[in-house]
Formats: structure tokens, C-alpha cells, sequence
């Protein structure tokens, strides 16, 4: 596949929303000041809040504002001739009048017919959105167009098939982009790198070597601002269903035939397709209570702000799995992910075999054998750490844990923002790092049991690790 960034119109669906200000605007501004190509494509915001195309760049200076590099580039010049806005609001023909204008700016820069239309936008308002871009036939277009729809993609297993099949009406499959950001992250794309770079480790990759793999996610923020939404998901849509399921494919998965999005994409199905059914056992639900956090009283969540007072909604997921293949069955594989846990923190444990026999087990008492970890730290501390046994030097025998220990930002400085790769994948229509509906569809088949069992969600301390009878 050529890579090349061509002339387009970036179109932003819900442009009032902060992922533009916050995320959007910020990747594009830095992908422009690192590609010259791009300096001559065009954004147009829309949303239905009655805004000037003047006002919208205001927004959008602002937003850039703390950009490196934003006064070299003359951003008020550049704003000023590549931004522009389109109300949705004050009639029913929204849709037909943001038509006309896509047209009109596509006409007076002579672009050729490339969009994007990115869905900045809440879940509910995914399938009236695409129905209605293509009932005003904005999808057909003398170039290509593309759809990029955030997560979560349904809310499980029949929404999915449901948005999938709606998407498809308008959209084949090689112009969706469903965006997973964790699948944007360096470290994330440096496992396949890792695993399929290095003969070294990958012929350890497997059950007659491995004895456990851990994918934790922990985040100490709670909810914060964004009850409304995650009231309604919890932690398994939010965080389970996508960024933990992409880690568990990408560490699980067989070698690609070819490293292209085709390829990928079928090997991590695969790994889905391999997950034995999750028994309301092997999952354990949590919810954080009143407590304190870095030091402060922090609020239990049902005392947050937007959130229903009884909810039951999980912060807290911890689940057993197992990947019934020749590589991996017998493996447990642990997923946790939670709120206003200790600390932010997502790593991948690979947790090795004892040695078959232990040649100090005489010596047990100073003598604490303990296994080989292989710690990938995807944030923060970006990088790895390999843990194995040394002898201390001098008598009696003693062991000491010790690590090798690689961290990216002393080799490579600053990594780029998850959001500036993803959206330079969309222009260049590379679909590598997004999520295939077959994923979607498979991800959903696994967890959407465990959403309608009704399991009990336990309270826990902020800042602890969890509820007390989490599953080991
Ligand atoms: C988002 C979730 O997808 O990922 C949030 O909706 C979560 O609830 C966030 O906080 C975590 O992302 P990151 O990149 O900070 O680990």
C-alpha cells in the first residue's frame, strides 16, 4: 500500500465538543507542522451550536495556543484560510445544507473530492448521524471518503451487529476507522515490534513457558467529569471491551503472514475467536467507595456528580480468562482495569515458568526463588523491565532480584500523542492500528453475557487495589 497524504476536507462531526479542542485540533496542527503535504487540507467543524466559521477558529487558536511551534507556523493565517465551521442547527435540512457547503469549500480550493468525516460525537448519536451524512449523500464523492467513528462501537453484541450493519449501508469496510486510542500509543504498536522483531522472546511465547500473563490498566482518577457517559458503560464497556481486549490480542496473537492491516487484523480475531466463554466466576466487579485519594477525601462514586445514587455501574474489572489454542491453553490470562486505583499505570506482566528444579531449595530460607517477569510498562515509564535472579557476591548463597531495565524516553525522547499516529493513519487510509468489525462483533460476543449476568459489584477503597475477594 502506497502511504501519501493527499488533498482532503477533515470533516468533524460534533466540532463543539472538547476531543476537538482537547485531542483533534492538536494532532492535526502537529501532523501539518511535521508533513508540508497536509498544509494545504482544509477542517470543517459542524455541530448545532450557532457558531461563526470567525468564532470556530477562535476556538481553535485557543486550543493551539500551547503548541510548540504554533507561532512559527503563522497559525492565525493558517486558521484563517484552512478552518471553517457548519451549523447543523436552525431547520430540519442540516444535513443538506452541510452538503452544499462540503461542496463549496471543496470547489473554491480545488480539492478533489477527499473526506474524512470523524464522529466527535456521543455514542447514542452514532447511527442518526451516519444515516443522516448518508441520506445527504455527503459519503459519495468524486475521491475517497472515510468514516472515523470513536469507541465505543455499540454497547453489546446486537448494537454492534446493528451499527456494523448500518455503517455498511453507506461504508465498506476498507473506508471505517474505528478508533481504539490505545492502539495509537507507541508502546502498544511496539509489541507486535517486540514479539515478532526479536526471535529471542518469541520462542519463549507460549504455555510450555509462560505461566501467567497480566494486563492491567489502572487509572487514579475516578470518574471525574464524565458521569453522564460512563454511568450508562462502566468499566467493561469502557475500558474491557476495547483497549484491554486490542493489549490481550496484540500479546497473544500468531505471527501475521504479512505485517498489513489484513493480516493483523486476522490473527487478533483469531485470539478472540480462541477466548473460552467467561463464567460469571472467572469476573469480578467493583465499584470505589468514599475514601481518600493522593491524600484528600475523595467521593465514593455513587456520590459523584451526574451519577444515579444507587447505581450500580462497575469502576473495578478483574477477569480470569483462558485462550483455548496450541499456544496458550492452560495459560491464565488476568485483565484488571479501575478507577481511583493507587496509581496510573498500564503494564503487561509476562510471568515465566519456575526453573524445573530448584538447585537452592537447601538454602530456602535466604534463598526466595522467585520467577522470571518480563514487566512491559506502557504508561508512564514507557519501556521494559526484565526481572531474574542474581547471585549476591560473597557468602552465604544469597539471591537478589534484579532487572534490565529499557525506558523509551531516554532513547527516543518525547513519544507522539496517540491521536496525531491515528489521524495520519486515517488520511494516509492505513487501517493497521483500528479495529476490524469482525473484532468488534467478537469482542462483544465475549462480554456481553457477563453484561446481562447481573453480577454483584463489590465496594472498594480508593487507592487500594481493588475489592478485598478479588480472584487471583
Ligand atoms: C478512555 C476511557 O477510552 O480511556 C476513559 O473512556 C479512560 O475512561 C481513558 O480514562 C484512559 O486512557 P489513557 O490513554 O489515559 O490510558
Amino acid at each position: 500500500m502506497s502511504r501519501s497524504f493527499q488533498p482532503h476536507l477533515f470533516v468533524i462531526l460534533g466540532a463543539s465538543g472538547d476531543l476537538t479542542t482537547r485531542k483533534l485540533a492538536p494532532a492535526l496542527f502537529r501532523l501539518m507542522q511535521r508533513h508540508d503535504e497536509l498544509r494545504c487540507c482544509h477542517i470543517l467543524g459542524v455541530a448545532r451550536s450557532d457558531l461563526s466559521d470567525a468564532a470556530f477558529r477562535d476556538r481553535i487558536r485557543e486550543a493551539l495556543r500551547d503548541e510548540p511551534h504554533a507561532a512559527d507556523a503563522d497559525l492565525s493565517a493558517w486558521c484563517d484560510d484552512h478552518v471553517f465551521y457548519q451549523s447543523l442547527g436552525g431547520g430540519s435540512n442540516g444535513y443538506e445544507r452541510l452538503a452544499r457547503r462540503v461542496v463549496a469549500i471543496e470547489k473554491a480550493y480545488g480539492l478533489p473530492g477527499n473526506r474524512v468525516f470523524y464522529l466527535a460525537l456521543p455514542p447514542k448519536t452514532f447511527p442518526g448521524t451516519i444515516e443522516a451524512l448518508g441520506q445527504a449523500h455527503l459519503h459519495k464523492s468524486a475521491g475517497w471518503s472515510r468514516l472515523v467513528v470513536e469507541k465505543p462501537f455499540g454497547r453489546d453484541l446486537a448494537s454492534a451487529q446493528a451499527l456494523n450493519d448500518l455503517v455498511h449501508r453507506y461504508f465498506d469496510e476498507s473506508r471505517i476507522f474505528r478508533i481504539d486510542h490505545y492502539l495509537g500509543k507507541e508502546t502498544v504498536q511496539n509489541l507486535l515490534v517486540f514479539r515478532f522483531g526479536n526471535a529471542l522472546f518469541e520462542s519463549v511465547w507460549h504455555r510450555g513457558q509462560i505461566e501467567r500473563v497480566d494486563i492491567q490498566v489502572h487509572e487514579a482518577l475516578g470518574v471525574e467529569t464524565r458521569a453522564g457517559y460512563y454511568d450508562q458503560s462502566g468499566a467493561l464497556r469502557d475500558m474491557v471491551q476495547n483497549h484491554l481486549t486490542q493489549l490481550l490480542s496484540l500479546v497473544a496473537m500468531e505471527a501475521p503472514a504479512r505485517f498489513d492491516a489484513d493480516s493483523i487484523r486476522q490473527e487478533k480475531i483469531k485470539v478472540l475467536e480462541s477466548v473460552v466463554s467467561l463464567r460469571p466466576e472467572d469476573v469480578l466487579l467493583g465499584q470505589y467507595a468514599a475514601g481518600e485519594s493522593d491524600g484528600r477525601p475523595a467521593r465514593a462514586y455513587r456520590e459523584e456528580k451526574g451519577v444515579s445514587k444507587g447505581s450500580v455501574t462497575e469502576t473495578f474489572v478483574r477477569l480470569r480468562m483462558e485462550i483455548a489454542n496450541w499456544r496458550w491453553r492452560g495459560v491464565p490470562f488476568i485483565l484488571e482495569t479501575g478507577k481511583r486505583m493507587p496509581e496510573k499505570r498500564t503494564r503487561i506482566a509476562i510471568r515465566f515458568q519456575p526453573a524445573p528444579v530448584s538447585l537452592f531449595r537447601p538454602y530456602e530460607d535466604t534463598c526466595d526463588v522467585r520467577p522470571n517477569i518480563l514487566e512491559i510498562t506502557l504508561q508512564p515509564d514507557e519501556g521494559f523491565n526484565l526481572h531474574f535472579e542474581v547471585k549476591q557476591p560473597r557468602m552465604p548463597l544469597r539471591l537478589a532480584p534484579r532487572r534490565l531495565r529499557f525506558r523509551y524516553d531516554e532513547v527516543f525522547g518525547d513519544l507522539p500523542q496517540a491521536y496525531e499516529t491515528l489521524l495520519g493513519d486515517v488520511i494516509q487510509g492505513d487501517q493497521t492500528l483500528f479495529v476490524h468489525a469482525d473484532e468488534v462483533i467478537n469482542s462483544w460476543r465475549l462480554y456481553t453475557p457477563i453484561l446481562e449476568a447481573g453480577l454483584p459489584v463489590h465496594p472498594y477503597a480508593p487507592g487500594s487495589q481493588g475489592p478485598h475477594s478479588a480472584p487471583q
